[in-house]
């Protein structure tokens, strides 16, 4: 099956600094940017499957708001339990006046 990347949203909703979470074709994807760089991850934490799109991000790193795991947003690795599993990473592309991922 081919993937393809798919519109998650207008570039001018996620400015530096800011990120945005949305369901694309049943997934959560939270699109984070980071300095001007556009950075794609689950929206859910690996640990008990929580949103964790809600946490605080620093130095290209989440914090998940329920137990405080943190996770790379560059490789998704999980980096504090108690998460040990990494979250999904997703390719992103900026296509026009659109963000794109790759699910
Ligand atoms: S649900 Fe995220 S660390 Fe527990």
């Amino acid at each position: 099956m081919s993937e393809e990347f798919v519109r998650f949203c207008e570039t001018s909703e996620i400015p530096s600094g800011a990120k945005k979470h949305a369901k694309i074709n049943g997934t959560w994807v939270l699109v984070c940017n980071v300095k001007g760089r556009l950075l794609a991850v689950s929206a859910i934490c690996s640990h008990q499957e929580k949103p964790l799109f809600t946490g605080r991000v620093r130095n290209c790193k989440i914090s998940c708001p329920v137990h405080g795991a943190r996770f790379d947003l560059e490789t998704g690795e999980a980096l504090d339990l108690p998460a040990t599993k990494p979250i999904a990473t997703y390719a992103v592309r900026v296509v026009g006046d659109w963000v794109e991922v790759k699910l």
